[in-house]
C-alpha cells in the first residue's frame, strides 16, 4: 500500500514534536511537511525546533524546510498542533481549501458539526463530517480529539455507559507536560499542588457529555449526566491520574463493571488500526495501581488504566483512572482518529 503523505501544523511545538515522534515509521502515513509560524518558516526543522523529547530528532524530519501554515503546498491530510490563539482561522482556511484537518487544538471541539472523537466510544460521530461539509460549503473537514484529561475520563466511563451514567465527580492529578513548554514555573510546582488549570474543568465537563452522547440525525445529543470536574496540576512528568465517583441507574455489581471494562472494545480494535491498543482500558488488580510513573507508557501510551474500583458511600462506585496525556491525550489520539478515518473511507 502506498503511504499517505501527511503534514503537521505547529510541528515545532511540544505537541508537534510528539506528532513527529509518533509518526516515525508509521505503516500508513508518511510525514513530509512541517508547518509553523513565520518565525520558523524557511528554516530547516532542526534549526527551528528545540527538540525536547527523549531520543534524537528523527532524521527524516530534521531536514524538512518548515513552511508557513497556509493552505496550498501542504499534503491533503494535516494534523494540527497549533497554538490555540491561531488555530481557529488557520484550521478553517485549510478545511475550506480542501484539506482534512485532524486537530488536537481545543478551538473547534464543541462546534455542533465537528466530531470530537474517542474512536473506541463514538466512531459513529464521524457521520457529522458530510453534514459539516454541506453546511460550511467545504471540500475539506475538521475532526478533533479531546482535551488530555477528558480522554482519560471518557475511556474509563465508556465501558460503564451501558449501566446508565447519571452523575460523575472527577478529580484530576495532571502532569506538568500537559502545560506544554516551559509550562509551570519550577518554583510553583516542586513539592506542591496547583489547584487550578484555566478552562480545564469546563472542557472536561462539556467534552465528556459530547463524547458519550448519542448521534441523533444531524446532531449529537449530549449524555444527560451531570459531570463535575476538579482539576489539579501535580509534580508528575507524564500521565494524568483521575479519581472518579459515579452514580449508575442500573445498579450493577463491581464485578459487572470490571467485566465490562475488560470486555470493552471499539472500532479501532475491530479494524486492527496500527495505533490501537489491543485492549483500550486495562483493569489493574493491585491495590496501589495505576500509577503514572509505572503505567502511563505501557501499550505505547495508547491505553487507559483503571484500578481500585470499589463501592462509594455517596455515589455508587469510585475508582482511579490513568492515561498518557501527550500520547493518548494528544498526538497519538489524533493519529488514531486519522487511521479510523482512512479505514472508513473519509480520506478517499
Ligand atoms: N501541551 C500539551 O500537552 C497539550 C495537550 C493537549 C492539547 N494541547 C493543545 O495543542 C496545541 C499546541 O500546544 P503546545 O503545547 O504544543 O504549544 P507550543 O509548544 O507553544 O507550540 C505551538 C505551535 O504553534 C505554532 N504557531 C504559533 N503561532 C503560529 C502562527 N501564527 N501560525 C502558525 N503556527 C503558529 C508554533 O510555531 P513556532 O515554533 O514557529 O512559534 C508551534 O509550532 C494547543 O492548542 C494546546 O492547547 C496541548
Amino acid at each position: 500500500m502506498k503511504k499517505i503523505e501527511v503534514g503537521v501544523l505547529g510541528a515545532t511545538g511540544m505537541v508537534g514534536q510528539h506528532f513527529v515522534n509518533f509518526l516515525q515509521s508509521h505503516p500508513w502515513f508518511d510525514l513530509t511537511w512541517a508547518g509553523a509560524s513565520d518565525r520558523s518558516a524557511g528554516k530547516k526543522y532542526r534549526e527551528a525546533t528545540s527538540w525536547r523529547l527523549n531520543g534524537a530528532m528523527p532524521q527524516t524530519v530534521a531536514d524538512l524546510t518548515v513552511q508557513d501554515c497556509k493552505p496550498g503546498n501542504a499534503p491533503r491530510l494535516v494534523f494540527s498542533a497549533m497554538d490555540a490563539s491561531v488555530a481557529t482561522e488557520i484550521e478553517r482556511a485549510f478545511a475550506q481549501a480542501g484539506h482534512i484537518v485532524v486537530s488536537n487544538s481545543r478551538n473547534h471541539r464543541m462546534e455542533a458539526d465537528v466530531p470530537l472523537l474517542v474512536p473506541e466510544i463514538n466512531a459513529d460521530h464521524l457521520k457529522l463530517v458530510p453534514i459539516q461539509q454541506k453546511k460550511r460549503g467545504w471540500k475539506g473537514q475538521i475532526v478533533t480529539n479531546p482535551n488530555c484529561s477528558t480522554v482519560v475520563l471518557t475511556m474509563a466511563l465508556g465501558p460503564l455507559k451501558q449501566f446508565g451514567i447519571e452523575r460523575v465527580v472527577a478529580t484530576t492529578m495532571q502532569a506538568i507536560s500537559g502545560a506544554g513548554y516551559p509550562g509551570v514555573a519550577s518554583m510553583d510546582i516542586n513539592a506542591n499542588v496547583l489547584p487550578f488549570i484555566g478552562g480545564e474543568e469546563e472542557k472536561m465537563q462539556q467534552e465528556t457529555q459530547k463524547i458519550l452522547g448519542d448521534l441523533r440525525g444531524d446532531r449529537v445529543e449530549p449524555l444527560p449526566a451531570k459531570v463535575s470536574a476538579h482539576c489539579n496540576r501535580v509534580p508528575v512528568v507524564d500521565g494524568h491520574t483521575v479519581t472518579v465517583s459515579v452514580a449508575l441507574s442500573k445498579k450493577p455489581s463491581a464485578q459487572d463493571l470490571i467485566a465490562a471494562i475488560r470486555a470493552f472494545r471499539g472500532a479501532p480494535q475491530e479494524r486492527a488500526l496500527p495505533s490501537a491498543p489491543v485492549q483500550p482500558v486495562i483493569y489493574m488488580e493491585e491495590e496501589n495501581r495505576p500509577q503514572p510513573r509505572r503505567d502511563a507508557d505501557r501499550e505505547r501510551g495508547m491505553a487507559a488504566f483503571v484500578g481500585r474500583l470499589r463501592l462509594c458511600p455517596v455515589f455508587d462506585f469510585k475508582f482511579v483512572a490513568l492515561g498518557h496525556n501527550t500520547i493518548r491525550g494528544a498526538a497519538g489520539a489524533a493519529v488514531l482518529n486519522a487511521e479510523l478515518m482512512s479505514a472508513e473511507g473519509y480520506l478517499d
